[in-house]
């Protein structure tokens, strides 16, 4: 995977679209960190289809740069390197095995905690790929984009 550093001079402030990279080398490389408006995402190609979230993990601020890729429950999600916790890519939401009590018997299943992770929208255009920034409600991986979120990745 491959660093691309600060687009300022490409890309627009705020929200964006920004130039986040060249279309062939953002799927040779298949996770790549970029920046983008001040906030550090990471750029999956998986099977096709781009993908943005916020780079460092929801749980406890772990790069998921290189983290696997995996199908679960047919949602193609990240697993963070550090504790394993998955993510699904295109909305950012926690999965966790459990069990589905709502079915008789009850079944050992994958379900969800929620958005736990900011996903960002990918767009393309004359082989260049930009990313839009999601707005909204906290999501719990924006505490780690912060100040205080930068010291804690860096005493983790
Ligand atoms: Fe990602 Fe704990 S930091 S699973």
């Amino acid at each position: 995977a491959a660093f691309l550093g600060p687009m300022e001079e490409g890309g627009q402030p705020g929200k964006g679209p920004h130039l986040v990279g060249k279309k062939d080398d953002l799927i040779k490389a298949k996770n790549t960190v970029v920046t983008a408006g001040g906030r550090d995402l990471l750029v999956v190609h998986h099977q096709g289809v781009f993908y943005a979230l916020d780079c460092y993990c929801y749980h406890s601020g772990g790069s998921l740069q290189n983290g696997d890729i995996e199908e679960i429950g047919s949602r193609p999600c990240i697993i963070c390197p550090k504790h394993k916790y998955k993510i699904s890519l295109a909305d950012g939401e926690g999965l966790y095995k459990g069990t589905d009590t709502t079915v008789t018997p009850p079944v050992t299943t994958w379900l969800t905690k929620g958005v736990k992770q900011r996903v960002h929208a990918v767009t393309e255009a004359d082989g260049d790929v930009y990313v839009t920034l999601s707005e909204g409600d906290w999501v719990e991986s924006d505490f780690y984009q912060g100040e205080k979120g930068k010291e804690k990745r860096a005493k983790a």
